[in-house]
């Protein structure tokens, strides 16, 4: 099968290659699924679980990209919950072959049905960014409506999910981003835009949750914001700074059927809009993952036209 490859970790997205791998075989539990359209997140070739196994040994190549949207071709051995030509989404293992590439073998509870309604390449941008918000902003930030939220980098790939999934929870989104970035950020849901650049963070006042994507200096100044019982809630490494009455939280995003088809039926009804930058095909999936301006949103690669 064709797939995009990389063996060299200083090279970063410029090492990327499209090559011919083997197609890769179901294992208890799991589906291969042929894969329709598939996500990358920037950041995944510092990962060390793109260079190596859970063991740390060297496994590559490896095929970059974990999310997909397709359609499954086989089942492993005791695999229950999904079907042979059944339409998918979800998000791949981080310590195995991911989603550039025709097919990916993959365990069927990472993966949830995707409707015949929605489009591959929308189900294909809505795993790392939808899962993402939904368990900083639920599970680990436990939001309440009626709560005040400052969402850091709204206009990019998670922030906008965490400004829509948080103001249709009924709380108040501030928005952070460029300057370039304040209608897209309002027109997510933000009550407010705070242009990081530009203007005074301190100016906000308090808030119940910070959503951080940024990291460093941003995520110390945004500590200090936050509400007596409120949570900063970071996916860019452990915290560097801590609330002075209340908790600091960092995680990686997880799998999971049921918000999967939460964060999709939300894109049905209208209640949630896809952050789709660039859609390229396969061929040219490396000049699309190398780009020469600013990146929009997600990337999407159409590994079937
Ligand atoms: N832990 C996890 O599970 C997890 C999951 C998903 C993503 N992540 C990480 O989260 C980060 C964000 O991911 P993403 O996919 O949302 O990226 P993205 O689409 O590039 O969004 C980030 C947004 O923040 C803005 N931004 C960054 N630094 C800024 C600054 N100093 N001032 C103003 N705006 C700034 C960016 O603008 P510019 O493009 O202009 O910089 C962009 O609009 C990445 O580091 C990614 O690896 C972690």
């Amino acid at each position: 099968m064709k797939a995009i490859v990389v063996t060299e970790q200083a090279a970063g997205t410029a090492g990327m290659k499209l090559a011919n791998r083997p197609e890769p075989q179901p294992s208890i539990n799991d589906v291969v699924v042929r894969i329709h359209a598939s996500g990358f997140v920037p950041t995944e070739l510092t990962w060390p679980s793109t260079w190596t196994d859970r063991l740390e040994r060297d496994r590559t190549p490896s095929i970059p990209g974990h999310e997909l949207a397709g359609v499954v071709t086989a089942l492993g051995y005791g695999t229950t919950g999904l079907s042979v030509g059944q339409r998918v989404f979800g998000l791949a293992d981080w310590y195995r072959d991911g989603t550039l590439a025709e097919y990916v073998a993959i365990e069927a509870r990472n993966l949830a049905p995707l409707p015949g309604d929605v489009d591959f390449t929308v189900g294909a941008s809505l795993p790392v960014s939808g899962l993402t918000a939904w368990q900083g902003l639920f599970q680990h930030g436990r939001l309440r409506a009626g709560q005040s939220v400052l969402a850091h980098g709204a206009a990019g790939a998670v922030g906008s999910m965490v400004t829509q999934l948080a103001r249709e929870a009924g709380a108040y989104v501030i928005g952070s981003g460029r300057a370039a970035d304040r209608q897209t950020v309002l027109g997510f849901g933000a009550k407010e835009f705070v242009d990081l650049d530009n203007d005074a963070l301190e100016d906000i006042g308090k808030v119940d949750l910070v959503f951080d994507v940024i990291g460093g200096d941003i995520q110390k100044r945004s500590a200090g914001l936050i509400r007596a019982g409120g949570a900063l809630v970071t996916i860019v490494g452990p915290a560097e700074a801590r609330p002075s009455d209340g908790l600091a939280i960092d995680f990686v995003v997880e799998a999971d059927r049921a918000q999967l088809s939460e964060i999709v039926q939300r894109v049905r009804d209208g209640r949630l809009r896809t952050n789709i930058g660039n859609v390229s095909n396969f061929n040219d999936a490396v000049a699309a993952l190398n780009p020469t301006g600013r990146r929009k949103g997600n990337t999407i690669i159409r590994i079937r036209p």
